[in-house]
């Protein structure tokens, strides 16, 4: 297994690193089925074949994950691993929440001390409350008390709230969706490196969408590619030719998927993918680009909407759908926002009143555009 250093940790971390998000559960409707017996094999296996690194947070497998984690890194595989789990930043009323979360995750665990922890998923308005009700502090004390070695936060907005994170503590690393579709992240990824930060990529695969997914044309191009890889594989490659990535989390829910995966990062090397195999991804995300039905960068100059659309996110909703191959997916998720009773912000809400339109950099006829989303996915 290929590993890397990270800068301020100091420590060689294996380049795969296993998500425990996406375990294989007994029921496909109930994610805190955890099939404990084939999940603890995996991650075990895994382990033994060189991934060092163990990724958890308090919501996965519907609370169950981390009190399994800790069950399945006993006889000594606690040892072997660098652990990290998350503060869920969202359930913080005030200070003492930070204290009795975080001794209930070492309980769940059963470890005494944690490697990295992060904050979970951080946005702006969970930045500001956790900011203002004393995190940073919370971190401090938690190094000083050995209670942590390694502190960072997992990231879900925009660049310039990255910046301002990155900006405001002495972080050791930080957690961001990367991969070739989501290549804009690429900034973020920069910018964390730029100021000595360590960088560790969730959803590699889109959470599955850029194996299970694909429109035609895409799977074509990989299928006629001079050289045979699997769809996973162009992922994976394209992510660790990155040399500011240390760790790619890989949710794999199955033990072929782990041995698959355990393969592919044998040899994990940066700047090691050939140029005539990067053009490849590069045409797949052109061909994914082509796809999109919407010209919207969610710039938010449209917002807020005065009946209280969610202009840009309908937009992103869209475009995907039309990415990944007029995926029924992103229809489910347009009809579950639909059914909300409250602060309803669905396409179907737009009255046309055309003020954002005078607004958006882009030109788009945002009031027949929702027409149009609401037609399709309504
Ligand atoms: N901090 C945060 O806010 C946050 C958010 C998301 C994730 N994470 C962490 O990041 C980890 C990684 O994200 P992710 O779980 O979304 O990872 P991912 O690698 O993007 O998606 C995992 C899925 O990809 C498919 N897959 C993996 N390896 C494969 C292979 N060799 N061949 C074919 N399919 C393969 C499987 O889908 P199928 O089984 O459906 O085929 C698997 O469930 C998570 O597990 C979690 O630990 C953190």
């Amino acid at each position: 297994m290929n590993k890397r250093k990270f800068r301020k940790a100091n420590e060689e971390v294996s380049t795969l690193g296993f998500g425990a998000m996406r375990l294989p559960v007994t029921d496909p409707n109930d994610s805190g089925t955890i099939n404990k017996e084939e999940a603890a094999k995996m991650i075990r296996y895994a382990i033994d074949h060189g991934i060092n690194y163990i990724d958890t947070a308090v919501p996965y497998h519907n609370q169950q994950g981390e009190k399994f984690v800790g069950e399945v890194l006993k006889d000594g595989y606690r040892e072997k691993v660098y652990l990290t789990t998350k503060l869920p930043c969202w359930d913080i009323k005030e200070y003492g929440d930070f204290e009795k979360i975080f001794e209930e995750q070492i309980r769940k665990l059963d470890v005494d001390f944690l490697d990295f922890y992060l904050l979970h998923a951080m946005h702006k308005k969970t930045w500001d409350n956790v900011k203002k009700l004393g995190v940073l502090s919370f971190l401090d004390q938690l190094k000083e008390q050995g209670k942590i070695r390694f502190a960072g936060f997992s990231f879900h907005d925009n660049l310039a709230t990255f910046k301002e994170i990155i900006d405001s503590y002495d972080w050791d690393v930080c957690q961001i969706q990367f991969n070739y579709f989501d290549r804009e992240a690429k900034a973020y990824l920069d910018y964390a490196s730029s100021k000595g930060i360590d960088v560790i990529v969730m959803e590699p695969l889109r959470g599955g969408g850029l194996v299970n997914e694909l429109p035609d044309e895409i799977l074509e191009l990989y299928n006629s590619a001079p050289i045979k890889r699997n769809l996973a594989e162009w992922s994976f490659r394209w992510l660790y030719n990155h040399p500011e990535i240390k760790v790619i989390l890989s949710g794999m829910s199955t033990m072929e998927q782990v041995k698959d995966n355990l393969r592919i990062f044998e040899n994990a090397q940066a700047n090691s993918m050939p140029e005539e195999e990067v053009a490849i991804v590069d045409k797949a995300y052109a061909i994914f680009k082509d796809r999109i039905l919407v010209p919207c960068t969610a710039c938010q100059y449209c917002m807020p909407c005065p009946s209280g659309v969610r202009i840009p996110l309908m937009f992103e909703n869209y475009n995907t759908y039309s990415m990944f191959g007029n995926n029924e997916k992103y229809i489910k998720r347009y009809q579950g926002w639909k059914k909300r009773e409250e602060n309803k912000f669905t396409a179907d809400q737009c009255i046309g009143c055309r003020l954002c339109e005078e607004k958006c950099p882009q030109s788009i006829i945002i009031s027949e555009r929702m027409t149009d989303i609401e037609k399709v996915m309504g």
